[in-house]
This record gives structure tokens, sequence and C-alpha cells, in this order.
């Protein structure tokens, strides 16, 4: 039998899941479940590199592995644990940070954006955010990471420096790859619908939070922002139709169509009924997610089982390629 690929991914519990997030991250994990060994984790220690509130960190980190299971990852079949609970992230990160360039790190566009935005506390750990990244996906010895775009230049320093590391050592890690996600897959903000949609924008009307209240959730798509054209038409390299281009593909996502399919069948109408169509396909959509979300988050022992067990099988994994690391440096292990 051909053995699976591995796959890694993670997301920082660090503010609210976003239908960006869903359609663009969550929702292609649930399917590639069946034809990957899957393994994703809840990035707190990557969290703590911007201040956080030590008990909204706690809760959303439970909030956002059951909104995981909820929207399908399966904890039968892929493995979901929680980063701080596998002491060997920090630990091969360390021996990594030995083994990557300050000129590196000091390219990275997540850093330089992230010390701009956060000027009062840039520290080591934000510097660093990149190697403890790259020992998270070579701990499990992982072929695919799926990631956004923003993300590439992550899985390259990671890439880089596994390079590196076997050249002096031999083959210990397996260099990993990229997955981007599906480009048609990619949601805007509804106010600014030139940029990505971000839990971070200063105004909740450009996203729509898994958690809104459903009837926000609707006003916000029908207040979203489009143009004065009035024609229903999917234009993916027109500018000026990016708000209704966002509108048809999240549509086409909720509806599993394509927003050429949606547009058909739309066009000619006006953008009031298209967008009610829209915000009542996201709210469907969403409805069943929340009830599975509400019924798991008050279920602390099953959740803690799982973080768990999850723990565990993740530990195994890691301990082999940590053992291995800690052999080629040079540290004393049996
Ligand atoms: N940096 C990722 C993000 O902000 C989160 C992350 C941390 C991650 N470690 C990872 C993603 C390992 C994939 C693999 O989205």
């Amino acid at each position: 039998m051909e053995e699976k690929k591995r796959i890694f991914s993670g997301v920082q519990p660090s503010g609210t899941i976003t239908l960006g997030n869903y359609i663009g991250a969550i929702k292609n994990w649930v399917d590639l479940q069946n034809d990957y060994e899957c393994i994703f984790a809840m990035m707190d220690m990557h969290t703590i590199t911007v201040r956080q509130t030590p008990a909204e960190l706690r809760k959303r980190t439970l909030e956002l592995m059951a909104l995981y299971i909820a929207c399908g990852i399966d904890p039968e079949k892929s493995t979901l644990f929680i980063q701080s609970h596998n002491s060997a992230h920090a630990e091969l990160a360390w021996v990594l940070n030995c083994y990557t360039y300050m000129g590196e790190l000091q390219r990275m566009t997540q850093f330089k954006d992230k010390s701009s935005r956060h000027a009062d506390n840039i520290n080591a750990g934000l510097f660093t955010y990149p190697v403890l990244m790259a020992s998270d996906i070579l701990l499990y010895q992982t072929e695919l990471v799926p990631v956004g775009k923003d993300q590439m230049q992550h899985i390259e320093i990671c890439r880089d420096v596994a390079q590196r590391f076997n050249a002096l050592y031999g083959d210990v890690f397996k260099i990993p790859e990229g997955l981007l996600v599906k480009s048609g897959a990619k949601i805007a903000s509804l106010q600014e619908p030139t940029k990505k949609m971000s839990k971070s924008d200063p105004n909740p009307k450009g996203y729509i939070s898994m958690m809104d209240d459903f009837n926000v959730m609707a006003k916000k798509i029908k207040s979203a922002v489009t143009d004065s054209e009035g024609v229903i038409e999917y234009r993916p390299d027109d500018e000026a139709k990016a708000g209704i281009n966002n509108l048809l593909s999240i549509m086409a996502v909720m509806t599993d169509s394509t927003p050429e399919a949606v547009a058909r069948e739309f066009s000619g109408q006006g953008y009031g009924t298209f967008k009610s169509a829209v915000a009542e396909a996201v709210v469907e959509g969403i409805k069943p997610i929340r009830a599975e979300y509400d019924r798991i988050i008050a279920d602390k022992a099953y959740l803690q089982d799982i973080y768990k067990r999850g723990a565990e099988s993740a530990a195994r994994i890691a301990n082999r390629t940590l053992k291995k690391v800690y052999k080629k440096v040079g540290f004393i292990v049996d």
C-alpha cells in the first residue's frame, strides 16, 4: 500500500475566524483529510509574539479547535493538537536558531510589517518567528504545507534552513513544499474589495466572523461595496468589478458552484436581489457549523480528550526527528 503524504498546517488563535479563513483555509483542509495524513495545530506559541491577554488566549485556543472540528476536521482522521503541548517545537527551534542567519530573518516581510505595527514590542520572538514555524513543519517530515500566499516566504526560509542542515549532516529533514490554496478561494474585504478579508481590519463591516450573529452577517453582505455599473458579471481581472467578483466567489463556494455559473444565474438582476441571495447562502451554510460548534465548545472533556491524544501522537512523530537532530549536532541522547 502506498503511504499517504503528510500535511502539516496551523493557525494562530489570535482573533476571530472569518468567512475568508473558512473558505480559504479550513474548508480546503477538510477536503485534504481523505487523501493525506494531516496534522493541524493551534499555534499558541506563535501568538505570544504579540502581547495577549492570557485568559483570552486560552479561550480562543479552545474555540479555534472547536470550530475546526465543527467545520469538518475529523479528529479520528487527522491529528489535532496545541503547539505548546509538544515541547519538541521549542527544542528544535533553539537548534535551528543556530542555523538561521540574522540577515535572512531581517528580510522577512512579516517581521517588517509586524514590527511597524507593534513598534513598542519588537521582541526577539517576533524576529525568530520563522524559525519556530520551520520547526513546526520539519519535525513531522512534512511533505506539503497548505498556506495562503502571505505565508510562502516562511515556507521558503524553512526549506533553506532544512537544506542547509541536510547539507551539513545528511538527510535529516524532508524538504517541504507549500501548497497554495486555490485562487478562486481568495475572499476579499466587503468594504475594500481589492484587499484580502482580514480579522485585523479596523472596520468590522469588512469581514464576516464565523461567530457573528446571523443577522449581522446578512447585514454586512447587504452593505458590501460594489460598483455603479449595476451589471452582474464575473470579470476577475477588472478592479472596478472587485466587489461583485468577490460576492460571486463567495456565492460560488457556498453553493458548490463557480463564479461564472452564479453570474449567469443572476445576470440581469439587481444588486439588491443578488446580495440578499448571497446573504442567505452564507447564513444557511454557516448555520449547521455553528450548531456543531455550540455543542462542541460546551463539552470541555471531549475537547480535552482530543488535544491530549493529539499531543501524544504529535510528540511520537516529532521526537523521532528531534532525537536525530540532537545526535547530529553532538548532544548526548542515550
Ligand atoms: N504563520 C502562520 C500564519 O500566521 C501560522 C503557522 C505557524 C503555520 N506555524 C505554522 C502555518 C506551520 C503552517 C505551518 O498563518
